[in-house]
């Protein structure tokens, strides 16, 4: 496994690799590597020739008062399990190197970057769409893969990558959970043992959800009542949203009738949790 801290060695790797007709793939973390991000690589193994991973805890993306300066960085750690999973190579930039210059382009994608994370987080999207725009534009991956856990996210990234034409094709790929259902997140390290145990009940509200709508609730006010019941029980917990949307628009959905994305943000001591499931 290769490792590189610039743009220009990224660069001149990936020019190689192409010209030998390779499929490249990236998949963008900011580190603090758990299974969710290994179930990424390991499908971009599966589907390329090479894989880059990078390793950039994005300060754009975090607001005043969020927990960029707290946020994990294990590098060494990250770096065996890359190689583990089979990249071939990792970029992992200094801020400098990403926004040494002036930086005054911005990417906003609108409508879909206003509901759930982005009325408490305002600027997040903005600096994950740009931050994932200079990935692309550094690594030039045929595909690029991310995780169904941050679906806004995700939708946001597909919807940028359309909407400027950007060569590459946008994978996502499902959320990886504890055995007790809660999804893995770098910020579970927040967590007392206690509150860990509480945050199971974020995946419960989720399984109550696609229960109701299994059973024939086309209610959307019903599910959300009965989802935020459970959600109340967390002990210390405080909940941000509980929504259910239409999972291509983000919209919020009364009457459910197609593809819907029942969504949550927990603040649970130092962490905000989000999750969510398609149904
Ligand atoms: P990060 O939180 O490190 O997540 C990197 C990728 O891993 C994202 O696509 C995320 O959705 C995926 N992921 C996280 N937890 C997962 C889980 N339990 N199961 C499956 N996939 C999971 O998301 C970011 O970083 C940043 O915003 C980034 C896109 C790198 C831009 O800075």
């Amino acid at each position: 496994m290769e490792f590189a801290g610039t743009i220009e060695l990224v660069r001149s790797v990936v020019k190689a690799v192409k010209i030998a007709g390779k499929r490249v793939g990236l998949v963008p973390t900011m580190g603090a590597l758990h299974a969710g991000h290994i179930s990424l690589i390991k499908r971009a193994v599966k589907d390329c020739h090479f894989v880059v991973v990078s390793i950039f805890v994005n300060p754009t993306q975090f607001g005043a008062g969020e927990d960029f300066e707290n946020y994990p960085r294990p590098i060494e750690a990250d770096l065996e399990i890359c190689e583990k999973a089979g990249a071939d190579l990792v970029f992992n930039p200094s801020a400098e190197v990403m926004y040494g210059g002036e930086g005054l382009t911005w990417i906003t994608v609108e409508k879909l970057t206003e509901p759930l994370c982005g009325r408490s987080r305002p600027g997040h999207f903005r600096g994950v769409a740009t931050i994932c725009a200079k990935l692309f534009n550094i690594v030039q991956p045929d595909v690029a893969y991310f995780g169904q856990k941050d679906a806004q996210q995700a939708i946001v990234i597909r919807r940028m990558v359309a909407d400027l034409d950007m060569p590459l094709e946008v994978v996502v790929c499902p959320t990886v959970r504890e055995p007790d259902g809660l999804a893995l997140s770098s910020r579970n390290k927040y967590l007392s043992v206690e509150q860990r145990r509480e945050a199971a009940k974020i995946y419960k509200s989720l399984a109550k959800c696609k229960e109701m709508r299994e059973a024939g609730v086309t209610d959307a006010k019903q599910i959300i009542a009965a989802m935020r019941e459970i959600l109340r029980q967390i002990a210390g917990g405080q909940i941000e949203y509980v929504e259910i949307v239409d999972a291509e628009t983000l919209e919020q959905v009364n009457e459910i009738k197609g593809s819907i994305l029942g969504a949550v943000a927990v603040r649970l001591g130092p962490a905000r949790l989000i999750d969510n499931i398609l149904l």
